[in-house]
């Protein structure tokens, strides 16, 4: 029956066909790529995300955990502002798949000081410096994260190219469209900024990068309580660089990939006050 043999060609083919795209699928993609000597070709990417609980703190945190699920060899350090490590948090990362370390910290302010993310920051990098002491590979980036900004990959991408402190432009942050360096013949001469200008460095924390090894080299290097609003950006910055050192990426500064989004605080109608019974939904996670 020469009908039946064809489609048992046919159906040999085609199983030969599967059998080899089967083979070739199966070689492990490559999350994490090396050099010859065993050294990541991607240097790890610390990001450091204060974060502190309210109403959106799992919608952000669920928006952005899932935006670095797409980065290489990234490493997220998450600080609480609370006394206890949190469920909700908790939970969220073990489900996240990433790599992370989970810390808390509550804030203590002290009188005239609005900064945020002070104490929380200052622990990541204690935790980062003990962290890279014993590591092999010492190689790194530590980038400073809100929970609610808006990262492109396209930012990840560039701050692996960094040899000291790498900088770029932030959308939509100090009353502007963008603040950005301002480039000239591969070298930052100036800034756009209007918001204290006269800030050493008037630039966002989510427009700057830092070789992880600079936080072994300077022991000493953490945020303060001390400064006056605005200055934490300069505050970290200044024990490590120089505005003729910094190193202008994104295209010399001409390409925005990050944004210092905000989300709305929402406002909630008060239940108990309802005409209409509503469900209970007191045990439902948020
Ligand atoms: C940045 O500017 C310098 C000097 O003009 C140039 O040599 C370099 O190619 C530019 N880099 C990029 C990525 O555009």
């Amino acid at each position: 029956m020469p009908f039946v043999n064809i489609k048992k060609q046919y159906l040999a083919i085609g199983m030969l066909v599967f059998v080899l795209l089967f083979f070739f699928n199966s070689k492990p993609t490559f999350q994490c790529q090396f050099n010859p000597d065993g050294t990541a070709v991607f240097p790890t990417i610390y990001g450091i995300t204060p974060t502190y609980a309210r109403l959106a703190q799992k919608a952000d945190l669920t928006r952005l955990s899932q935006t670095l699920m797409l980065v290489k060899n990234f490493h997220w350090i998450v600080i609480e502002d609370s006394e206890t490590k949190t469920k909700l948090v908790e939970n969220l990362l073990r489900e996240s798949t990433l790599k992370y370390t989970h810390l808390n910290v509550k804030t203590h302010k002290a009188k005239h000081s609005t900064a945020s993310g002070v104490e929380q920051r200052n622990m990541a990098l204690e935790w980062l410096r003990g962290h890279l002491k014993k590591a092999d590979d010492k190689k790194g980036v530590v980038y400073f994260m809100d929970d609610d900004n808006t990262y492109s990959l396209k930012v990840f991408d560039e701050m692996r190219k960094i040899h000291k402190v790498g900088v770029w432009p932030v959308g939509i942050v100090g009353g502007m469209r963008v603040e950005m360096p301002l480039v000239k013949d591969g070298k930052v001469h100036g800034y756009n900024a209007v918001w204290k200008p006269f800030r050493p460095f008037p630039i966002d924390m989510a427009g700057f990068a830092i070789n992880a090894s600079l936080f072994l080299d300077v022991p000493q290097a953490k945020f303060s309580r001390k400064v006056q609003s605005g200055f934490q950006e300069s505050e970290i910055l200044k024990y490590f660089t120089t505005k003729d050192e910094l190193e202008p990426l994104a295209e010399n500064c001409t390409k925005v990939y990050v944004w210092h989004t905000r989300t709305q605080k929402p406002s909630i109608l008060n239940t108990k006050k309802l005409k209409t019974p509503v469900t209970p939904d007191d045990n439902i996670e948020v």
